[in-house]
């Protein structure tokens, strides 16, 4: 087999997204798309040629798909996750896996038990810098990985929530900034450090969007298994407020750091990215003077390429090829589990007034 029949259920922003790739990678062959919305299902399907449906069971068995992408809600990744993996269908969703820990064992039990393939979007992973990163970390060059830090200052106006009935609830989103937006991040500190978190201390609060009801800002403290530490800012509450950092500090002394999103904040389906990711630290002895070569590679690049939607891609097309070469996706679903689990200790750290050990059975 060289190319997988290929569907998608959640024709929203990201939906698009999804579809762009399905339709232009050559290990795809996209047939299908679904959502419980007709006009948005039969409007994705007729840019692309294929049949929409308004039921996934429906779709998976009249349209033959081998390899699912889900962009529906977060508390609703489950479902469609699940009936596919019983109809043996290898699922790709969106982040979080799940809002809850519990969907998320559900999900990694079907996919177990009927052997199929399940990843998680965590597109930042193919950026230049963090790949950058991740290399010179495998390569030893800053020793252990044993300090690691984000921090997300990020803005979102009340329209914001207002753009689809599910956000900023807790029934329909599950949480705010830690749910939603924080995931990413929460995925590249764990994959850089080379470890996962074993022990965390964290606080959430709404500082000032009071038309929502989830947390807009959150903040922990982190021990990881192999006795590293770290920390977390996460949140919506700062305007302009663009600046995302992820930063890894070695056992040398050396750091390596990437800015994952400057410029104007970027919202999928809502607005452009406007300025590429950029490596903002570098002091791997000997290899100092290199920031300046990486960013004009990463500028000159930016430019060449479809932001939006070029890293997306890069992510599908590992999880067909994982499909089609029968070895695991780059992130897989216990990596998303990890990313839900850390989340969730830091809204029961906050809830109980205590630190939370990790992993929770
Ligand atoms: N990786 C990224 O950068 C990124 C960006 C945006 C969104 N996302 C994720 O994608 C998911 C969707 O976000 P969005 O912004 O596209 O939301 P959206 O509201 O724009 O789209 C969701 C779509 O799902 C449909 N839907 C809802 N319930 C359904 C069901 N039971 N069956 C079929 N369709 C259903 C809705 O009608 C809607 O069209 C979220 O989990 C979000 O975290 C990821």
């Amino acid at each position: 087999m060289n190319r997988v029949r290929t569907a998608i259920v959640g024709c929203g922003k990201v939906g698009h997204i999804h579809a762009q790739a399905l339709a232009s990678l050559a290990e795809s062959d996209f047939v299908a798309a679904c959502d419980v919305d007709l006009q948005r299902a039969v409007a994705l399907a007729g840019r692309y040629g294929i049949r929409a449906f308004t039921d996934v069971a429906r779709m998976l068995e009249e349209s033959d798909v081998q390899a699912l992408l889900i962009g529906t809600p977060h508390p609703l990744h489950a479902q469609p996750a699940i009936r596919a993996a019983e109809s043996g269908v290898h699922v790709l969703v969106e982040k979080p896996l799940a809002a809850s820990l519990q969907d998320c064992d559900a999900i990694l039990a079907a996919a177990r038990r009927h052997g199929t393939k399940l990843g998680v979007i965590s597109q930042r992973r193919w950026y230049e810098p963090v790949l950058r990163m991740k290399d010179a970390i495998v390569a030893g060059k800053i020793g252990r990985p044993v300090l690691g830090a984000f921090i997300m200052y990020s803005w979102r106006e009340p329209s914001y929530y207002l753009s689809d009935p599910w956000r900023g609830r807790w029934s329909t989103e599950g949480g705010g900034v830690l749910v939603n937006q924080s995931p990413h991040l929460v995925d590249l500190l764990q994959w850089l450090m080379d470890d996962e978190v074993a022990e965390v201390s964290g606080y959430w609060a709404n500082l000032n969007h009071p038309s929502v009801e989830v947390e807009d800002s959150a903040v922990a403290i982190l021990r990881f298994r192999n006795g590293g530490l770290g920390s977390i800012i996460a949140s919506l509450s700062q305007k302009p407020g663009i600046y995302t950092k992820v930063h890894i500090h070695g056992s040398n002394g050396a750091t390596v750091g990437v800015e994952t999103d400057r410029g104007a904040t970027f919202i999928a389906g809502m607005s452009a990215i406007s300025e590429p990711a950029l490596n903002d630290l570098w002091t791997i002895p000997g290899e100092e003077d290199n920031l300046a070569r990486f960013h004009a590679e990463d500028r000159a690049r930016f430019h060449e390429i479809d932001a939006v939607n070029h890293y997306h891609a890069l992510q599908i097309q590992d999880f067909l090829r994982a499909i089609i070469e029968d070895r695991p996706p780059l992130v897989t679903g216990d990596d998303g589990r990890r990313v839900v689990a850390l989340f969730q200790a830091i809204y029961e750290s906050n809830r109980e007034g205590k630190s939370i050990k990790l992993p929770v059975a």
